[in-house]
């Protein structure tokens, strides 16, 4: 079986598509710096998978460690998270943003090319469609009417994949493109774990049910949807993690750079989700109804067409699982993975 080496492998994203790699067989390889992660997922990861993990504690600008690690393992492809993603974060530290994401990416397909590892699947996000279409979001639409620096980082690493596929088309490389991931895995073991106030509304509305935030600040209800309130296209991480395998299993026997959406296609509002978790929890979420948050858009949902036929890829999941499931995890880890809790 082939030997994956997962960048930023120890994130929310991260681990559960190393659960799922490890599940089917894949060796995997993590390289993280633990920037927004906590080494102990690797404990988790193996707990729930029965299996060994190799990591290395890793920045990828690290030009001379990441080389060594490519040198000593023998690597047949690269799934690459690592990246920072607070939007707010990065409007107040854009080189920080530039540097991480895009510096690191490029210090990662240069060695990757020099050892002539040439499959590569890249974690971007919906936020490059912008504003200019209206939804659904389809691959073929413009992008890079971006609001943000993190959003602009995903764009501009599009396009320097595009260029580098174009100079060496020996690469294959697939572009992901997600909605919005929430939940976590069955076993309560692996989910998100923001540090601090979250930003995201589902940890936002976890930690309101578990007692340790007060309330959640709905961002604008006069917007022009079905409630006034935003609609996204929230999509179980675990079949987000399932994606990344059918993306793998593509760029194996193929060659091409290829972009995909994954969502469900389905668009909630954000009554709607708070309404699902109240029924899926048992618990009441106070809220309150505050202003818009500059630069979110009204709707946001994929067009999940092109993942379906050329992927094969469907999401399974729906809201109530995704909500049972993040609130189960959330139960279980009041402070994320700072609580430690015996295995
Ligand atoms: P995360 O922060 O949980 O995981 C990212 C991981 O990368 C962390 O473990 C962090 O420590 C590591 N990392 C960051 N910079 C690094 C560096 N320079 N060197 C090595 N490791 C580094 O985030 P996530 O939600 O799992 O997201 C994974 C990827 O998917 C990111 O690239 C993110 O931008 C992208 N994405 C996330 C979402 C989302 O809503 N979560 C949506 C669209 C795209
Ligand atoms: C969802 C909805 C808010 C918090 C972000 C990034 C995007 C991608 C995914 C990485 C919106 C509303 C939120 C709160 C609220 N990340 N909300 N109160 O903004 O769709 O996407 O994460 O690529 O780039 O921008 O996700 O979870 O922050 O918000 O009312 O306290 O919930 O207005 O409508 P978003 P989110």
């Amino acid at each position: 079986m082939s030997n994956i080496l997962v960048t930023g492998g120890a994130g929310f994203i991260g681990s559960h598509t190393c659960v799922e790699l490890l599940n089917a067989g894949y060796e995997v390889i993590i390289v993280d710096n633990f920037s927004n992660s906590n080494p102990m997922i690797l404990d988790r990861i193996e707990k729930i998978t029965n299996r060994k993990v190799k990591s290395f504690n890793c920045d990828i600008r690290d030009e001379n460690t990441l080389e060594k690690i490519f040198k000593e393992n023998k690597i047949d492809a690269v799934i690459h998270f690592a990246g920072l993603k607070s939007v707010s974060e990065s409007c107040q530290n854009p080189l920080l943003y530039f540097d991480n994401n895009i510096v690191g990416t490029i210090n990662l397909c240069k060695i990757m090319q020099k050892f002539s590892v040439k499959k590569l699947v890249f974690s971007s996000s919906a936020t490059v469609y912008g504003d200019t279409s209206l939804p659904p979001y389809n691959e073929n639409m413009p992008t890079g009417s971006v609001s943000n620096p993190y959003g602009r980082t995903k764009y501009f690493i599009e396009k320097i994949l595009e260029d580098l596929y174009k100079s060496d088309n020996k690469f294959s490389i697939i572009i992901l493109r997600y909605f919005n991931p929430i939940g976590a895995h069955e076993s309560g073991l692996i989910g998100e774990s923001p540090s601090g106030i979250p930003n995201n509304l589902m940890p936002y509305i976890t930690q309101v049910a578990i007692g340790k935030l007060d309330h959640l600040t709905v961002f604008g209800n006069d917007y022009d949807t079905k409630d006034g309130s935003c609609i996204r296209d929230y999509i179980h991480v675990v079949d987000l993690a399932k994606g990344h395998l059918k993306a793998l299993s593509k760029i194996m026997s193929s060659q091409g750079l290829d972009v995909y959406n994954l969502g469900t296609g389905k668009g909630y509002s954000v009554f709607e989700l708070i309404k699902e978790f109240e029924i899926a929890s048992g618990k009441k979420i106070n809220y309150i109804v505050g202003e818009r948050r500059s630069g979110d858009l009204p709707c946001v949902y994929a067009d999940t067409t092109k993942a379906e036929e050329d992927l094969g890829f469907k999401a399974k999941f729906d809201l109530r699982k995704m909500c049972e499931d993040s609130f189960r995890w959330q139960t279980k880890n009041i402070n994320g993975f700072e609580d430690n809790i015996t295995l």
